[in-house]
């Protein structure tokens, strides 16, 4: 089978292509974490409304799984609030660089921060929290609809009575969505922390309308000549009201859906989608209520 069209299936190995670069984009963009460090160095606002949330659910220092934690961006910040945060993630090198920033922290600040190796779609730390958050665009490395639940059921099983689900996703720009996938785009220039050289970067991505996934190619290319590295990064895309469905069908409750880190609504030209959410209690017919109402403080 060949070509596009209704009825017709992916040809084998262009599927297998895809499920491949699939995989490689959830890992290669976190292979050289000070890279990943340095590029999104001045990303502050989601730092601060993660850490006003902790305040706001916690009402003091107190416990937060994180997924997806990386190098530590969010981690830190919230240790050194005075938290206890189990850091989850499945790459090496980000746990490597969280490794070595908490080395640096104060001994009481270090001993609050535990890492922990892990997969988003399977955990089991025999505890539970009562807030589990997952930062700047995490879920969109679930790349289906299992994936998404089966995530979202481990969260469940960590979430104590009461207990809070946030994180955010990026919102879906039709227009990015529907970009040239042959043209090359966001070309600028910057010295490579890694490399230490003068970098052209540049980036090129295709979009699949059926399993909402882009895979993102980001290229960088030594400004003197030398090879081009090519790195993949594969994200799922959620629209707002499927993401909605997606977590009542999963069992939990959205208190609050917002465009931004400052407090704007969800709305046409909004970046992320940030999501708070509980557990929907259970009517008397066993079924689970939909709807919204004000997310309660959880027992700590
Ligand atoms: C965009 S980064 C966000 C990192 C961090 N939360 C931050 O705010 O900087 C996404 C993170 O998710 C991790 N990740 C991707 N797929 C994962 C999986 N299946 N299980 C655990 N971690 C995963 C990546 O290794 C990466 O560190």
């Amino acid at each position: 089978m060949s070509g596009r069209g209704p009825g017709r299936r992916p040809r084998p190995a262009a599927h297998a292509d895809h499920l491949l670069a699939v995989d490689l984009g959830a890992r290669e963009h976190y292979a050289d974490a000070a890279l990943y460090d340095h590029e999104y160095r001045r990303r502050r606002a989601d730092v601060r409304w993660y850490r006003d949330l902790a305040r706001r659910v916690l009402g003091g220092p107190g416990a937060i799984l994180e997924l997806g934690c990386g190098s530590g961006r969010v981690t830190v910040a919230l240790a050194r609030d005075g938290h206890r945060v189990t850091a989850l993630d499945q790459s090496a090198p980000m746990l490597a660089a969280l490794e070595a920033r908490r080395a640096r922290l104060p001994p009481s600040v270090r001993e609050r921060i535990e890492p922990v190796r892990g997969d988003l779609r399977d955990f089991a730390l025999r505890r539970r929290f009562p807030l589990v958050i997952a930062p700047f665009n995490v879920l969109e490395h679930l790349y289906t609809r299992v994936e998404l639940a089966a995530c979202l059921r481990a969260v469940r099983r960590h979430l104590a009575p009461g207990g809070v689900l946030a994180f955010d996703v990026q919102l879906p720009d039709p227009g990015w969505l529907a970009r040239d996938p042959a043209r090359r785009w966001a070309r600028t220039r910057f010295t490579h922390p890694t490399t230490g050289q003068r970098t052209w970067y540049s980036t090129s991505h295709h979009y699949d309308p059926v399993s909402q996934i882009a895979i993102i190619h980001l290229y960088y290319e030594p400004e003197r000549g030398g090879r081009e590295q090519v790195v993949l990064l594969s994200q799922r895309k959620y629209f707002p009201a499927e993401l909605e469905a997606l977590l009542a069908h999963a069992g939990f409750r959205v208190v609050e859906h917002g465009g931004d880190f400052a407090g704007a609504p969800l709305g046409p030209g909004a970046e992320s989608q940030v999501v708070v959410c509980t557990v929907a209690p259970r009517s008397s017919t066993g079924s689970r209520r939909g709807g919204r109402r004000a997310p309660a403080r959880p027992r700590r």
